[in-house]
């Protein structure tokens, strides 16, 4: 995988999808890493995302103290690694290494990249919100990088693209194809 650095007007592109992310945290030397689909963009201009995180989480601990967290996006080769991240705990197992997912060096926080993801978002928690059940972590971007094989300015849906959406429980679903709507003419365009 080449991967690189992306310019700040195409990091929010990364989750424009509704992609499944790994969460990664780490706090005094403890990594950890958790599935979630609560996760989207709020604003361009700073590049700010918010992710809902239940209080019962390690990561919910993990990013409240360390003020920072990394998202990383899987491809469907590793659902079975993210779906066991989404039912085991921090607190029970180190998770890297019951799902075989590789933690490698950030750029500019402490919560590790993982390898075998195409994408990483790397965010600083701006403020935590308590609404619901879940409380919302609004994170701002710090960097992004991406697998140059699938993103350029935006995800190269044209064939099928293999990033991960959850339906429900055990159940996920891959993107088949995007589409460009073209206003003007009679019939889109792929
Ligand atoms: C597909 C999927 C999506 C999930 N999305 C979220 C989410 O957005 N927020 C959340 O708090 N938990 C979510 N979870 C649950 C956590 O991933 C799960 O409780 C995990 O074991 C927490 O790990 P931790 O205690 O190591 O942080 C999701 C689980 C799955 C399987």
């Amino acid at each position: 995988m080449s991967k690189r650095i992306l310019s700040q007007s195409s990091w929010l592109r990364l989750l424009e999808p509704g992609p499944l992310v790994l969460v990664t945290s780490m706090f005094r030397s403890h990594p950890n890493v958790m599935t979630a689909a609560w996760v989207s963009p709020i604003g361009f201009d700073p590049p700010m995302i918010q992710l809902a995180i239940h209080p019962g989480r390690l990561t919910h601990e993990l990013v409240s103290k360390s003020e920072m967290f990394g998202l990383s996006v899987p491809t469907m080769d590793l659902i079975r690694a993210v779906h066991r991240c989404g039912v085991i705990s921090g607190n029970d197992q180190d998770k890297f290494e019951a799902s075989g997912l590789t933690p490698i060096d950030p750029h500019e926080i402490e919560a590790p990249r993982i390898h075998e993801c195409v994408a990483h978002l790397e965010c600083g928690v701006l403020q935590r919100v308590s609404l619901a059940d879940h409380d919302l972590f609004i994170g701002r971007i710090l960097t992004a990088e991406a697998d140059a094989d699938y993103f350029g300015d935006r995800w190269y849906a044209d064939q099928e693209l293999p990033l991960v959406h959850h339906i429900a429980a055990e159940h996920y679903s891959g993107m088949t194809r995007s589409y460009a709507v073209n206003l003007d003419e009679d019939a889109d365009e792929s």
